[in-house]
């Protein structure tokens, strides 16, 4: 496959993200340390920049969905796959995410990781696609908000390709 055509560049991206830290970490200051969710697979590059750049003590954990899926056209419907391998009761938990397209996944996983009884829970995304929401969902921190476009890189993917690109790309997808 050819270069996707650069939407957000590198040099964008780690900008953003630095900033993120920054206010994720002032506003975590008096919490004592926080867990960092991570979503699988789509999170692990935005999670590993993001989580070096945090100044507050924290730990990781991952947890892992999926979405029922006719090609490109997400059902809404989601089942976890993995859950968080740690205690996280009365931990103050962020869920950081890719992206936020239709919200169930992030609405979903808001309702499985309360179950686990955290002190708090808020979530980042490091992209999110507003004209494409279904459910109302709360995002903390957003990194950028896009249109209704197939972005690949910086973890995410198309047919499990492309998620290394250290930009975030744009696709036409083919099905
Ligand atoms: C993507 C992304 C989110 C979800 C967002 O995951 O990482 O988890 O879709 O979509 P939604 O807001 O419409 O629910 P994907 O199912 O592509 O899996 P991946 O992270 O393993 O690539």
């Amino acid at each position: 496959m050819n270069q996707p055509p650069v939407l957000i560049s590198e040099q964008d991206i780690q900008a953003r993200v630095a900033e993120l830290a920054a206010q994720i970490s002032a506003d975590y200051s008096d919490k004592g340390d926080i867990v960092l969710v991570g979503v699988l697979k789509g999170s692990f590059i935005f999670l590993a920049d993001l989580s070096r750049r945090l100044t507050i003590p924290r730990t990781i954990e991952f947890i892992a969905v999926s979405s029922y899926a006719t090609g490109s056209i997400s059902s809404g419907a989601v089942r976890l796959v993995m859950d968080v391998r740690g205690n996280i009761e009365n931990r103050h938990v962020l869920i950081v995410e890719d992206i936020v397209d239709t919200g169930h996944t992030l609405k979903y996983l808001i309702g499985i990781l309360e179950s686990h009884h955290p002190a708090s829970i808020k979530t980042a995304a490091l992209l999110h696609k507003p004209e494409r929401a279904e459910v109302e969902v709360p995002i903390d921190y957003i990194g950028f908000g896009i249109g209704d476009e197939w972005v690949v890189g910086y973890g995410l993917d198309y047919a499990e390709h492309e998620r290394t690109l250290p930009y975030i790309g744009i696709i036409e997808p083919t099905d």
